[in-house]
């Protein structure tokens, strides 16, 4: 433990952050709460020394941390890859045991998605403390904000982010959290967690793009320390979903990772742990990206497959982007989607998931409710659920395959980002409600049928009766 702490603290030295626009490249300290790039706008990444850190590029490094799990720091999923992102000191990293997630091989939803059997898994990033995948960018967000001494912490969210950071602020007692909610869907899983764990919670009138401008102001007016995936130390906990992705596989590189995309956090973290990962050596190939939104909300479909924005070496045509937002917001067009956690018009990260895209050579494709509720029936099935957003991925690999850009033969994973209980709302609808009052039920449009769902058998209270039912449904 002691020999960890003393490598710990070498590495914190080759850390800093550094502006993603090639035209900029202004670098910041790690001890500096900048967010974006105070110079240009643009975003920050967290960029390493790698030679300085002396990380290591031998798995069996990481692999043999397992066998020390006694340590919380070998125990955690994010910090026992800590020398892959090396920023953060020991005596401030928060850790309440997150990453302990399941990579299955699901045969169940293979057969759904057209895969040949044994080649689609899928990664329960659920499984998480808080319930989501946000508690891998948390505890590093968090650990940095405790860093640099923050008091108070600050997010936009569509309920999993503001459930993360309300969980860390209680369990540390370290930070005040402070949480902005739009007034449309919140799914209750979500609101509960924000509520109990004793976030001051701000509801304001209007949608997650509203909250996620309106918490970026108060953030700079009153001092507060942001959380969102707009702030670089946030991606490099998520970097640690693929370490993981890949210390399953035996440490075989994939050939698709399908991801749900909202703000684009989860997508641009990827991408970043991947063009690191070959910059070390520790991989010789890399897997193609698949970046899912809801049909209700995407932007990144819009502009990346029918607009043809690019990253183009960090030249990204603005132009498109602003012709976009303005048509945006001239017809008053809101995001809308049963899968709320995804419910995002105006992603933060869009640059650097265009990055990611040019990296992974990726693809993007939307799915409607209808796909992604069916596609959450058919996970679910399987014995270890997840929330309609996660579905996405399920969703879009089940068309990617249709159309031939997956083969039956690849191996994919795909990411299910949040738990089953997240949002039972969606799932009691979908298995209970009269096909015509469905959309009404679930507050969406265009769900006509919900496939495979397994109604509840009302009986009377007499035991001819329920055998009757047992019989004949059983
Ligand atoms: N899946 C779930 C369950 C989420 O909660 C989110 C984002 C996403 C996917 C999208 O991930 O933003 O990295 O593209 N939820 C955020 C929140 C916005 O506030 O909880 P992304």
């Amino acid at each position: 433990m002691l020999q960890e702490r003393v490598q710990f603290l070498i590495f914190r030295d080759a850390a800093y952050q550094q502006c993603i626009h090639p035209d900029c490249g202004a670098q910041f300290g790690i001890e500096q709460v900048v967010t974006g790039c105070n110079i240009c706008g643009s975003l920050l990444d967290v960029k390493y020394d790698w030679n300085q850190a002396g990380t290591p590029t031998d798995w069996s490094y990481y692999q043999n941390k397992w066998g020390r799990r006694y340590a919380p720091l070998n125990f955690s999923g994010i910090w026992r890859f800590h020398e892959l992102l090396p920023f953060a000191t020991p005596e401030h990293v928060v850790t309440v045991g997150e990453g302990q997630t399941l990579l299955q091989q699901a045969d169940f939803v293979s057969k759904y998605v057209g895969m040949d059997t044994g080649n689609l898994f899928l990664q329960y990033e659920g499984m998480n403390p808080s319930g989501s995948f946000k508690d891998n960018g948390m505890s590093a967000a968090f650990t940095h904000a405790h860093s640099v001494g923050a008091q108070r912490a600050a997010c936009a969210s569509t309920g999993n982010t503001s459930a993360s950071l309300a969980m860390y602020c209680a369990v540390s007692q370290l930070m005040k959290a402070v949480i902005f909610i739009g007034s449309g869907k919140i799914a209750y899983g979500k609101l509960s967690q924000a509520l109990e764990y004793g976030a001051l919670t701000v509801q304001i009138a209007g949608d997650f793009d509203d909250a996620m401008k309106r918490v970026q102001e108060v953030c700079r007016e009153l001092g507060i320390y942001l959380v969102n995936s707009i702030n670089p130390f946030r991606l490099e906990g998520q970097k640690t979903i693929m370490f993981r992705v890949l210390e399953q596989l035996g440490w075989e590189v994939p050939d698709w990772i399908v991801v749900p995309g909202g703000n684009l956090g989860n997508s641009s973290s990827f991408g970043k742990a991947f063009i690191e990962l070959k910059q070390l050596g520790l991989i010789d190939r890399v897997p193609r990206l698949a970046i899912i939104n809801a049909a209700g909300a995407d932007t990144l479909y819009e502009l990346y497959e029918n607009r043809g924005v690019r990253w183009n070496g960090g030249h990204i045509d603005r132009n498109v982007l602003q012709s976009y937002y303005d048509e945006l917001d001239t017809s008053n067009k809101k995001a809308s989607t049963i899968a709320s956690a995804i419910e995002i018009n105006r992603p933060v990260n869009f640059d650097k998931c265009l990055r990611a895209l040019d990296f992974c050579d990726g693809v993007v494709r939307k799915a409607t409710d209808q796909q992604i509720l069916d596609a959450k029936a058919k996970v679910g099935i399987g014995g270890i659920g997840c929330e309609p957003a996660s579905a996405a991925s399920v969703a879009g690999a089940k068309m990617l395959r249709e159309q031939g850009i997956i083969a039956s033969s690849d191996r994919v994973v795909c990411i299910l980002t949040g738990h089953q209980l997240k949002d039972p709302t969606a799932t009691v609808a979908y298995h209970t409600t009269d096909q015509d009052k469905f959309n009404e039920v679930l507050g969406v449009r265009g769900v006509s049928r919900a496939n495979f769902a397994n109604r509840a058998v009302a009986v009377s209270n007499s035991l001819d009766e329920i055998i009757k039912a047992i019989k004949l449904y059983g």
